[in-house]
């Protein structure tokens, strides 16, 4: 009986124990960024703020689901995404929804909901957060990661691709990261692209042998993917497969000669790969990617974009010509650190302020928000009874003063301002003025000026 008391009790230790485990770990492929490193995720979001406004962008925020019709619709059926990577479940409702793999889908069904095609076009719309796809992780591939958007709708001038391209070049130039490539491509539009589709079907499947099992079963579902297979076998085929370049109708043909011509003029450094084909099926046209330079053999893009005019359409709206690209922040994060780009500086508390009692801990609160509202940043150790203590805190941060309030301070409606460098201290009345004493006191090396 006793045995099989210990037996059970040791079992539900040991699930206890499991389920502790299970508790204090995030979700395989999601992971949490702590504090210290959001020194570069700020210089990120400061540099996007800047960038979107500086190219006429307004912002806007989407839910995190989506109704999986809509994502199914758009990136297509037949592509990584929809077939393997989207988390989609029935809610109590019998809804059937997904979080979000990109943020294009739910841009263009807002874009069609709030009746944004009357606005005066084009219409550019930047928008920022995390995304998620069931993919395996692995270094630089998350299962929650970050995007910033950007997509521009109703302006079919190749002039637009240029200029989205020197946008995504703008923003990591600003973030340092120089040493880039545009790997550019045009996969053409539905009517010269049914042409081509029909002589790759042919390629691939007189070569059906040499192709991995995915990309055998690609043939008829999207036989562009194969292209870009990473498979080596996959990839010796798809070497000397036939190149969309080559069969582009005439219209195609001139968008994507105009937009090389502008990247030229703008000196951005691209390679044309005929085997670019992106993995979401609405691209029409231009393609691109950005791939770190060195980095070529890992196609570890930062970002990723292109041309989709017939998306809107395809959702129920008016023929709306659009292109935008999402950079992956995750990787730009992962990129700057690489090589020490500049991380964003916090400005550092040059004020400590110290209490001593209960009245004077409620009244240096209210004194903190005073301060801070009038622009004095100021560091604090509420929880902290002893001055000593307090001190100590305030030397290791460096304050060049610390504002002093003791329990006769706090009675007598004042503070002591000690200089840090020299130990000299002032008492100084707790009022409008004090916020501007302090900062006429920081720029005089902690010395109040005498009026
Ligand atoms: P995408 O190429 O699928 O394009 O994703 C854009 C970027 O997100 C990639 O270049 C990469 O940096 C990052 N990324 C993608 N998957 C992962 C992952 N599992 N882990 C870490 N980073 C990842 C799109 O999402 C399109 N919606 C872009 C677009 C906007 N096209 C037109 N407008």
């Amino acid at each position: 009986m006793l045995v099989k008391k210990n037996f059970k009790k040791n079992i539900s230790k040991k699930k206890e124990k499991k389920s502790k485990e299970i508790l204090l770990q995030n979700p395989r492929g999601m992971r949490d960024i702590l504090p210290e490193e959001q020194n570069y995720w700020d210089q990120i979001r400061k540099v996007l703020e800047q960038s979107y406004r500086d190219y006429g962008f307004g912002r806007m925020d989407l839910p995190i689901l989506e109704y999986s019709d809509l994502l199914i619709r758009s990136i297509g059926e037949g592509t990584d995404i929809v077939d393997k990577e989207m988390y989609s479940f029935v809610t109590k409702g019998g809804d059937k929804l997904s979080l979000r793999p990109e943020f294009t889908a739910g841009l263009a069904r807002a874009y069609l909901q709030h009746g944004m095609n009357v606005r005066h076009k084009p219409v550019k719309i930047f928008s920022m957060g995390a995304v998620y796809r069931y993919d395996r992780p692995q270094e630089g591939r998350y299962r929650e990661l970050y995007q910033a958007n950007f997509d521009i709708f109703g302006e079919q001038d190749a002039v637009m691709d240029a200029h989205i391209i020197q946008l995504a070049s703008r923003i990591l130039a600003a973030l340092d990261i120089k040493k880039v490539q545009f790997q550019i491509n045009s996969i053409g539009c539905p009517v010269c692209r049914k042409n081509y589709l029909n002589l790759l079907k042919k390629y691939f499947e007189s070569k059906k042998n040499k192709l991995c099992q995915t990309c055998r079963k690609r043939i008829h579902t999207n036989p562009l993917r194969i292209l870009d297979c990473k498979e080596d076998k996959c990839s010796q085929v798809a070497a000397q497969a036939p190149q969309i370049l080559d069969h582009l109708c005439d219209d195609c043909r001139l968008h994507f000669r105009s937009l090389l011509e502008y990247l030229e003029e703008l000196e951005i450094f691209y390679v044309i790969n005929p085997r670019l084909v992106r993995g979401l099926s609405y691209y029409t046209k231009t393609v691109f990617e950005i791939w770190p330079i060195g980095e070529e053999g890992k196609k570890y893009s930062l970002g990723g974009g292109g041309r989709y005019d017939n998306l809107v359409e395809l959702l129920g709206g008016e023929k709306t010509p659009a292109i935008g690209f999402a950079l992956g922040l995750d990787r730009v994060v992962a990129e700057m650190k690489k090589i020490k780009a500049k991380a964003y500086v916090f400005p550092i508390p040059k004020v400590f302020l110290a209490q001593l009692g209960d009245l004077a801990k409620k009244k240096s609160l209210k004194l903190f928000s005073d301060l801070e509202k009038n622009g004095v940043l100021v560091a604090e150790s509420f929880g902290r009874g002893s001055l000593k203590s307090q001190l100590r805190i305030a030397n290791r941060l460096k304050a060049e003063i610390t504002i002093i309030m003791g329990q006769k301070e706090a009675l007598d409606g004042t503070v002591i301002m000690k200089n840090m460098a020299t130990g000299t201290q002032e008492t100084l009345v707790v009022n409008e003025k004090l916020p501007f004493i302090i900062k006429k006191a920081l720029k005089n090396n902690g010395k109040v000026i005498k009026k």
